[in-house]
């Protein structure tokens, strides 16, 4: 069986070389001359555990080729962006161009499956007809199915192994020949529902995670003023067995999470006040922090910041909407030096530093913004001498503040008493 998955990125490109290791022939499309080109000469552009090897070995098998153009296949799969418009719309013309691509190469009984997350109904009234420009009868001739991808970066060759699949078909024969082909590696449960149902599902699962966040962002402010330790308190709330809080933050980032509420707010903007708040009190959470920052270096000449972590999560290279970005851009527009500091982020900025020693000298408030394993491993103190002023602030909670304040750090962990580390 051929198939050809279209978009290379975080999601199409792990696909790709899984079905290949799984034993299809694969056919990788990027419309990005520069992804091919790199890929052609092995190199990769996105960092994910165990990806090189898996690359390495179906390209030396022949299984997995890569073009920047669309050819015959037996089933497409589309993995390309879906961003929102400065509106706040979904930008659905990747998945568009990306569908009109291969009408060309279509042939009676080809599968097409939608992988991108999109807003509900966007297989049934966008793709489908699309796809019947074709000539071929969509639903007979032509299968369409929508399955979501719900892996977490970092984990992704487990989770694509491991976790349950929705499968959302146009029809029952969409469904199971779409189940038929992830059953090739996937060892989870593959529910089969309709595609609208299954674009909703997605939608269902970013949106509860966007509202809990909220949730734990309000109640970390709300903690600073009652002189409580959030932290604590959610550790503590979450034994409970039917309670699952998850944990405040500087913001939300990546392609997900402050992304596909969205889709849900424009389908139905009179009915979904929740997860609009939600995602009015993510977003203000950078500027939370700035004001934090700015009340730290208040009383210092020049002050130099350095911002620890630009992925928007830990152990990952992703900056896509992280709020490290954010709080960068605001600052540096408010005239503050500001240094940055990644251990896997190899974007070129003009205040980034490789070594942390560099990003540390002469700064006057560091600021932990991702939870890096290489920051939880830090001891601060064998880096005092490199400090202007000793100033901390972890958004993360990942540092010992008794153990700074013991040594002279003015120490400050977000969702606690007075801001300095409880
Ligand atoms: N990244 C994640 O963690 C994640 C998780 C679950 C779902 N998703 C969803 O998966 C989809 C893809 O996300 P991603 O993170 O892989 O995006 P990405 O930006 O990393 O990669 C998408 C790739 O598609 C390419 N592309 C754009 N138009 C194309 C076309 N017409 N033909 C071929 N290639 C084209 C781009 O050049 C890019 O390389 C999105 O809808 C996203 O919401 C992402």
């Amino acid at each position: 069986m051929k198939l050809c998955v279209l978009g290379l990125g975080y999601i199409g490109l792990p696909t790709a070389v899984m079905f290949a290791q799984h034993g299809l022939e694969v056919l990788g499309v990027d419309i990005n001359e520069n992804v091919i080109n790199n890929l052609k000469n092995r190199t990769l552009h996105i960092e994910e555990p165990g990806l090189r090897d898996r690359f390495n070995s179906v390209i030396d098998s022949g299984r997995l080729t890569v073009s920047t153009v669309p050819t015959e296949a037996d089933v497409y799969m589309i993995a390309v962006p879906t961003p929102i418009t400065k509106d706040k719309k979904a930008d659905l013309s990747y998945v568009i161009s990306a569908t009109e691509s291969i009408i060309p190469f279509l042939q009676k009984d080809n599968l097409i499956i939608l992988e991108s997350t999109v807003p509900p109904r966007t297989t049934e009234d966008i793709l489908v007809p699309l796809l019947s420009q074709s000539g071929y009868k969509v639903g007979v001739d032509l299968l369409v199915s929508h399955s979501p991808e719900r892996v977490l970066p970092g984990r992704l060759f487990e989770e694509l192994i491991e976790n349950d699949r929705i499968v959302g078909g146009i029809n029952e024969e969409s469904c199971l020949k779409t189940v038929f082909l992830y059953k090739n590696f996937v060892k989870g449960n593959i529910h089969m529902t309709d595609a609208k149902t299954a674009e909703m599902v997605k939608l269902i699962e970013n949106t509860y995670r966007d509202v809990n966040i909220a949730l734990a962002n309000e109640l970390a402010v709300i903690s600073e003023q009652l002189e409580i330790n959030i932290w604590d308190a959610i550790k503590l709330a979450n034994h409970h067995p039917r309670v699952h809080l998850h944990s405040p933050s500087s913001g939300v980032g990546g392609h997900c999470i402050p992304i596909d509420p969205w889709f849900l707010i424009e389908k139905a903007p009179n009915n979904s006040d929740l997860i609009c708040l939600a995602r009015k009190i993510n977003d203000s959470m950078p500027f939370r922090i700035i004001e934090i920052i700015e009340s730290t270096v208040k009383n210092i000449n020049n002050p130099c910041i350095t911002l620890c972590g630009i992925s928007y999560k830990g152990n990952i290279d992703d900056i896509r909407e992280s709020p490290t970005l954010k709080v960068y851009h605001e600052l540096i527009k408010r005239g503050y030096s500001i240094k940055l500091h990644d251990p896997l982020v190899n974007t070129v900025f003009p205040d980034k530093f490789d070594s942390l020693e560099n990003a540390l000298l002469g700064s006057d408030c560091l600021v932990i913004m991702t939870d890096h394993t290489q920051y939880r491993n830090l001891n601060l103190v064998t880096f005092k001498d490199l400090f202007k002023t000793l100033n901390i602030i972890d958004t993360k909670n990942i540092l010992n503040h008794k153990h700074l304040m013991m040594n002279g750090f003015y120490s400050i962990q977000i969702g606690t008493p007075n801001k300095n580390g409880g």
